[in-house]
């Protein structure tokens, strides 16, 4: 079965990245010369994926519809949800029922960003049965959600943002799920934070034996921008390659004539 869907997730509130959020919504944000949106959304597009729900805020999903439009311009298809209230990255399953349909389905969150070879995203995404997550190493595990993986590199276990990691293997913002991933959301309860965690629809998937860890290369880079730290990061890594190769990273326009969607 190979993923044909993906749903982005960029609702939040954005409280890390106060006052810059209080203008604009986190993934709308500059990352050197485009808003951060255009990101995750090219990782997708260089996946493979054409059709894509886009889940907002009621607030700020107009401007995500104001820039991507249904994105015909870029040979995609998106459409767009609201998430009401900030209750958590697996409430994307929920609102995106209709749109999973009977289907499996990637998850990206905006404000993730992938540069590197995607061999191994479009491999995954040929992914047949349960689901794969990746691993990447940072030096602040407790951050993220956390898994750790045994000998044979399969998961034992997961934690989000445990105040003592078991491994120094993050968990980046990228999901691939058969599916059972809306039915394993309908039985979720609310985290402590009060929010329907992604780690715990993983955590479902690792209890039945269905759970893939794939981790990134060593050339992959990944940055989470939730953080003035991490934006900067971004931004600078951004501007650091286009100066070098004279190329754009994330470029939807010279994307979607590269693959053949326009
Ligand atoms: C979310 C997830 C976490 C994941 C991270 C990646 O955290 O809950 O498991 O590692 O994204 O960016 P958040 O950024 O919502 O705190």
């Amino acid at each position: 079965m190979k993923i044909r869907k993906a749903i982005v997730m960029a609702g939040g509130s954005g409280t890390r990245l106060r006052p810059l959020t209080q203008i604009v919504c986190k993934q709308l944000l500059p990352v050197y010369d485009k808003p951060m949106i255009f990101y995750p959304i090219a990782t997708l597009m260089l996946g493979g994926i054409r059709d894509l729900l886009l889940i907002s805020t009621p607030n700020d999903l107009p401007r995500f519809q104001q820039i991507l439009g249904d994105g015909s311009c870029y040979g995609i298809n998106i459409q767009y949800a609201i998430q009401e209230r900030p209750s958590g990255i697996a409430e994307a399953f929920l609102i995106g029922e209709k749109f999973i349909g009977n289907d499996g389905v990637c998850l990206i969150l905006g404000d993730n960003i992938f540069y590197g070879p995607l061999d191994f995203f479009r491999a995954a995404l040929h992914h047949a049965f349960g689901a794969c997550i990746f691993s990447y190493p940072v030096r602040n595990p407790e951050q993220y959600g956390v898994v750790e993986v045994n000998a044979q590199g399969k998961a034992v276990s997961l934690e989000e943002k445990p105040a003592h990691p078991k491994s120094n293997l993050a968990v980046p913002g990228l999901y691939i799920y058969d599916n059972q991933v809306v039915e394993i959301c309908r039985s979720l309860h609310p985290s402590a934070r009060g929010e329907l965690e992604i780690t715990s629809v993983n955590k479902v998937y690792l209890e039945r034996g269905q759970l893939k860890v794939i981790p990134f290369s060593r050339g992959m880079a990944w940055f989470d921008t939730g953080t003035f730290d991490g934006l900067l990061d971004a931004a600078n890594y951004v501007a650091t390659i286009q100066h070098r190769q004279g190329l754009r990273i994330a470029d939807l326009n010279e994307i979607a004539r590269h693959m053949g969607y326009i």
